[in-house]
């Protein structure tokens, strides 16, 4: 199949690119500054999202069979330091990118977050919840999924995903790589016990939307997660752990003694049914997702 794949330069977006290689598909890559170098990527072109008119015409040039929207303003600060930005990048790119799939009768694949929800339930949410964001970036994406629903009606898939384990590109877009940092710069991270995720590796999540590429009898919006619930401090310790650094190097705090965080959602775990039992790929657990970790840089000497 003939994939358009947006942000591919991203962590998602890269792991996209390299499962659907190998699974035989040529993929056509978009990204923004950063020219993704995925092997066996067909081409890639640096487009801006806010350019509708070169994306029209590279959609209606290379006509794919399905469009990957892994394109975002992924950071919920940066959304907020850039709000006009993220709602081109995060709701009117994939308006765009919707109404083109309707036009070429390609399957669009578009990627959402657990953070349409304020994370106050008890329980997992399931994706027929009603969405509650917390904060912008949890809205613009919010809108993004309505827009892709009500543009792309006959065939909308809408992937939310968990908090990304992987290697980026960058080298600087996963909590690993983030968190390593950090520690590099000589600060110490606060991580709270309270605050309650599900992580997925990149590459599963990738391995999941190249099945739902190759789909289109699943309709509508899925859920998908790793198989653990854990603490962002209990995440912080593990991945130290797996690097064999020091765990005494992050402090924990509770989210519920802080003032100022009423716009991080406290508890946001994934029921990832019905989906879960319609696909190939299964969820992964904590350690395989560590397992296919990897970061050179010395912290220390
Ligand atoms: N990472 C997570 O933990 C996480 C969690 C939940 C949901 N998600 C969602 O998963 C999707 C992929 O996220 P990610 O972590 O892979 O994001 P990422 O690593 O931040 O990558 C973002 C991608 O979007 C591109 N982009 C940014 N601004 C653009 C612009 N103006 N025009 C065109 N492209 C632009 C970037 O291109 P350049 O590199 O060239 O700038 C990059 O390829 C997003 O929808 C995000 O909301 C991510």
């Amino acid at each position: 199949m003939k994939i358009l794949l947006t942000g591919a330069s991203g962590l998602l977006g890269n792991a996209y690119a390299l499962a659907a290689v190998r699974r035989g598909h040529e993929v056509i890559g978009l990204s923004n500054t950063f020219k993704a170098t995925a092997p066996g990527l067909a081409r890639c072109e640096l487009i801006d999202g806010r350019d509708h008119e070169r994306i029209t015409s590279l959609c209606l040039e290379i006509w794919p069979d399905v469009i990957v929207n892994c394109a975002a303003i992924s950071s919920p600060a940066q959304v907020d330091a850039y709000p006009a930005l993220a709602e081109q990048i995060n709701v009117a790119l994939p308006r765009l990118l919707a109404q083109l799939g309707t036009h070429l009768g390609a399957r669009l694949i578009h990627i959402s977050t657990d953070m349409v929800f304020d994370g106050r339930s008890k329980i997992a949410y399931r994706s027929t919840d009603m969405p509650q964001p917390a904060n912008l970036y949890g809205q613009t994406k919010l809108m993004a999924e309505r827009e892709v629903l009500e543009h792309n009606p006959e065939d909308p898939l809408v992937l939310r995903i968990p908090i990304l384990m992987g290697n980026s590109l960058k080298g600087s877009r996963s909590i690993h790589e983030k968190l390593i940092q950090t520690i590099k710069n000589k600060e110490r991270p606060k991580l709270f016990c309270d605050e309650i995720r599900q992580p997925c590796s990149a590459e599963n999540v990738a391995d999941v939307c190249v099945e739902l590429s190759e789909r289109r009898d699943l309709h509508g919006i899925f859920h998908w997660a790793g198989t653990e619930r854990l603490s962002r401090f209990e995440i912080g310790q593990r991945i130290l752990k797996h690097f064999n650094l020091p765990v005494d190097a992050i402090d924990s705090a509770m989210l519920s003694d802080q003032s100022n965080c009423a716009n991080r959602p406290r508890n946001l775990c994934f029921n990832l049914h019905p989906i879960v039992s319609k696909l190939k790929t299964k969820a992964v657990n904590f350690q395989d997702q560590l397992n296919s970790l990897t970061y050179c840089a010395p912290l220390r000497g």
